[in-house]
């Protein structure tokens, strides 16, 4: 939990750092992801933006009349008012929520889609595979789940992130546990690769994606 409020109040200063830097960065590999993702679903599609941060690219992306989805519902839930303040702003049309990804607020079956891009790898490592039943849960059978990790296990932190003068921590399970929590949960993955993020520490940081679809 101590985590989890230092992630909170770490957003809640830097959204507007973190929304104009990843917002000026374009990741090709993750448009094509999230294309894929979408092409996937049919339309009035229900998506659920689990840790949607400031709206994009996920919700942007399924938001979109030129990308084709015309979602009958797009939701995200973060823990971050700051960050929700900030969507409220990119992200008209979403309807928004606080919360936690490992306690989602909804029922059974209420979503055909959940992305978690760059947020679970915020979870306390002890609570990736809650998180993950909990994207299983809110699915409806056959719905589809696009989520980063890190390559390896790997809790830390950075006292200046994105020379804001805030600490960030992060908690990686690795991909190797991630393809083992989403099996479990009742997963089969359809695709994986790597991102490439430009808001990371280290030149050239790639992180794993799955893209995994819940059994039937
Ligand atoms: C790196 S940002 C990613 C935002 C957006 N998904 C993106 O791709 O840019 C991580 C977001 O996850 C949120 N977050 C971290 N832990 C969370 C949790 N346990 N439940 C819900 N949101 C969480 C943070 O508040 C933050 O907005």
């Amino acid at each position: 939990m101590a985590d989890r409020e230092d992630v909170r109040r770490a957003y809640d200063e830097i959204t507007a750092t973190y929304t104009s830097e990843r917002i000026a960065t374009r990741d090709e590999t993750e448009a094509a992801a999230l294309e894929a993702l979408f092409d996937s679903l049919p339309a009035g599609c229900r998506l659920l933006d689990a840790g949607c941060g400031q709206g994009t690219p996920a919700l942007e992306y399924v938001l979109d009349p030129s990308n084709g989805c015309d979602p009958e519902l797009a939701v995200g839930l973060d823990l971050s008012r700051g960050q929700l303040e900030t969507a409220t702003q990119l992200v008209p049309d979403a309807a928004l929520c606080q919360g936690a990804m490992s306690r989602l607020p909804f029922a059974a079956d209420a979503f055909d889609a959940v992305t978690a891009l760059y947020s679970l790898i915020h979870v306390p490592i002890d609570d990736h595979p809650t998180a993950i039943e909990a994207f299983a849960r809110v699915l409806r059978p056959g719905g589809r789940l696009l989520l980063t990790e890190g390559w390896t296990e790997w809790t830390g932190s950075n006292p200046d992130w994105l020379e804001t003068g805030t600490e960030m921590r992060w908690s990686m399970a690795g991909a190797a546990a991630t393809r083992d929590q989403l099996e479990s949960a009742g997963f089969e993955l359809v695709a994986a690769g790597e991102f490439s993020d430009a808001l990371a520490d280290e030149e050239d940081a790639r992180f794993p994606y799955f893209h995994a679809r819940l059994a039937e």
